[in-house]
C-alpha cells in the first residue's frame, strides 16, 4: 500500500513537469513571444514583395522623390511606439494622429502610395498584410530602386490600435547636436553606428528652408551663418532660401545626386556640405566618435551599405506588434473597429491612386 501511495504522487509530478515543458515549449512562442521573419508571407501572401514593388516603381516613374518619402515612413513609424503603423492613423473621435505632429505636419509625404499599395495587396491576399509591414517593405524597396542595397525585409508586424501624438512631437529634429541625436537613438536602441549609417538616408530626398535656414543667415542668432557650412554652398542655400523667405522650398539633401541613394551624403559632410546642422554634427563636431564613420562610409559604400541594411532590420525591430497583439488593418487610416464603422473598407480606389498630394482624397 505504502509503495503505491509514493509511486502514485510521483506519477502526478511526472505529469505536472511534462504539462510544464508544454506551456512553455509549445504554447508560449505561437503567443506573445512571435519573432518577426523574411518569409512571414511565403504561404499567405507569397507575391507581397512584388506587388509592393511595382506600385512604388510606377509611382517613382513621375515622382523620383516618393522613394525618400516612403522611406522615412518607416523611420517615423518605428520611432513612435515602434514600427506598429502608428503613423497612418488619421484623426478619429478616440485617435489624435500623429500626423499633424511638427515632425510630420506638412513634411511627410507617401500617404496615399501606402493606401494604393494596401488595395493592391488587399486584391491580391485580403486581410493578410499589416501596414507596418507594407512601410518595411517600401523602405527596402525605395532604397533599391534608387540605387542602394537590398536586404531581407523581416515580417509579421501587427498593426496598432492606437497613436501617440505626444511621442511623435519627440521625432529627432533638424537643429539637435549630436549628444541629443546619440540619445534619441539610444533611447530606441540604435547606437551611434546606427544613427551614423541611417542619418545616411539623408543622401536623397529634399527639405524645406525653414528648417535650415537659420544656418544660412542667424545662426544660433550669433548674426552669422553657421561656420561648418561650406562658403559655396551657403551662397547656392540662399538663392533658395532667401531670408525671410517662403520656408516651404526645398532644397536637395544631397547636392551631388539628388534621388539617387550612395554615399555621397557622407563626402559632403567632408566638405561641410551637410544640409542639416543634424547632418553636419557627425563629422564637424570635434573630437566626435562619429567622424571616423563617416570617413568610413565616404571611403567605402559597400562598408556604408552592409551597415545601413543592418541598422534598417535593426530599426524595423523596435517595438513591434506580434502574434495575438495589434490587428492586421483592412484601411491603414483607420483601426478596424472604426473604418468598419465609417463604411470604409477598400476605400483607397484605383481611381483615387491617380490623385496627388499624398494624402488620401476620395472618401
Ligand atoms: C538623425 C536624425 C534625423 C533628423 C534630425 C532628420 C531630420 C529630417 C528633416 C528635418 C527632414 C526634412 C523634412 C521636411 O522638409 O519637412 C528629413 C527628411 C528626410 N529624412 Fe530625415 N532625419 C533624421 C533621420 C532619418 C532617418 C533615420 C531616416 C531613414 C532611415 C531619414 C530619412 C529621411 C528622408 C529620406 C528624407 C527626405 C524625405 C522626402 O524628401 O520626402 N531621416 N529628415
Ligand atoms: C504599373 O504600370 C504599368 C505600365 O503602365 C501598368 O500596366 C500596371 O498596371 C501598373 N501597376 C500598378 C500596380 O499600378
Ligand atoms: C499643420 O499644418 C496646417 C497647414 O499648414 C496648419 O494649419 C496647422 O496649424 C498645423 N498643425 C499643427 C499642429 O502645427
Ligand atoms: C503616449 O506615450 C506616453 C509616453 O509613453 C504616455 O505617457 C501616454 O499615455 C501615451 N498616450 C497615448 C494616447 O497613448
Ligand atoms: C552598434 O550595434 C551593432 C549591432 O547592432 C554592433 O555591431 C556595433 O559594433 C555597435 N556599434 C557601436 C559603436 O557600439
Ligand atoms: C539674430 O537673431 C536674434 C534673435 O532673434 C536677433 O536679436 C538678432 O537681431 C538677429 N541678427 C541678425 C543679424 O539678424
Ligand atoms: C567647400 O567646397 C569646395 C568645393 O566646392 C571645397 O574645395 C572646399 O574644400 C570646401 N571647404 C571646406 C571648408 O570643406
Ligand atoms: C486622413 O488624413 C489626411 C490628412 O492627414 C487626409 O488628407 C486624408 O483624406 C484622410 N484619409 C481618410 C481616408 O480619411
Amino acid at each position: 500500500m505504502k509503495s503505491f501511495v509514493v509511486s502514485s504522487s510521483f506519477m502526478i509530478k511526472v505529469v505536472t513537469v511534462w504539462y510544464g515543458v508544454f506551456m512553455f515549449g509549445v504554447l508560449l512562442p505561437l503567443s506573445s513571444e512571435a519573432q518577426l521573419d523574411p518569409s512571414f508571407y511565403s504561404k499567405t501572401c507569397p507575391n507581397v514583395h512584388s506587388i509592393v514593388r511595382e506600385v512604388i516603381n510606377n509611382v517613382s516613374k513621375t515622382d523620383p522623390r516618393m522613394l525618400a518619402s516612403l522611406l522615412r515612413l518607416h523611420f517615423h513609424d518605428c520611432f513612435v511606439q515602434g514600427c506598429d503603423g502608428s503613423l497612418l492613423l488619421n484623426n478619429t473621435a478616440t485617435i489624435v494622429s500623429e500626423q499633424q505632429a511638427r515632425p510630420n505636419n506638412n513634411s511627410i509625404r507617401g500617404l496615399n502610395v501606402v493606401n494604393q499599395i494596401k488595395t493592391a495587396v488587399e486584391n491580391a491576399c485580403p486581410g493578410i498584410v499589416s501596414c507596418a509591414d507594407i512601410l518595411a517593405l517600401g523602405a527596402e524597396i525605395s532604397t533599391v530602386l534608387a540605387g542602394g542595397p537590398d536586404w531581407k525585409v523581416e515580417l509579421g508586424r501587427r498593426d496598432s490600435l492606437t497613436a501617440n501624438i505626444t511621442l511623435a512631437q519627440n521625432l529627432p529634429g533638424p537643429s539637435l547636436t549630436l549628444d541629443q541625436l546619440k540619445k534619441r537613438f539610444s533611447d530606441q536602441g540604435l547606437n551611434t553606428t546606427d544613427l551614423v549609417a541611417l542619418s545616411g538616408a539623408h543622401t536623397f530626398g529634399r527639405a524645406r528652408c525653414v528648417l535650415f535656414v537659420g544656418r544660412l543667415y542667424n545662426f544660433s542668432n550669433t548674426g552669422n551663418p553657421d561656420p561648418t557650412l561650406n562658403a559655396t554652398y551657403l551662397q547656392t542655400l540662399r538663392s533658395v532660401c532667401p531670408n525671410g523667405g517662403p520656408g516651404a522650398n526645398v532644397a536637395d539633401l544631397d547636392l551631388t545626386t539628388p534621388d539617387t541613394f550612395d554615399k555621397n551624403y557622407y563626402s559632403n559632410l567632408q566638405v561641410q556640405k551637410g544640409l542639416l546642422q543634424s547632418d553636419q554634427e557627425l563629422f564637424s563636431t570635434s573630437g566626435a566618435d562619429t567622424i571616423s564613420i563617416v570617413n568610413k562610409f565616404s571611403a567605402d559604400q559597400n562598408a556604408f551599405f552592409e551597415a545601413f541594411k543592418a541598422s534598417m532590420i535593426k530599426m524595423g525591430q523596435i517595438g513591434v506588434l506580434t502574434g495575438s497583439k495589434g490587428e492586421i488593418r483592412k484601411q491603414c487610416n483607420f483601426i478596424n473597429s472604426q473604418s468598419a464603422e465609417l463604411g470604409l473598407y477598400n476605400v483607397a480606389s484605383k481611381e483615387s491612386s491617380e490623385e496627388d498630394g499624398g494624402m488620401v482624397s476620395s472618401i
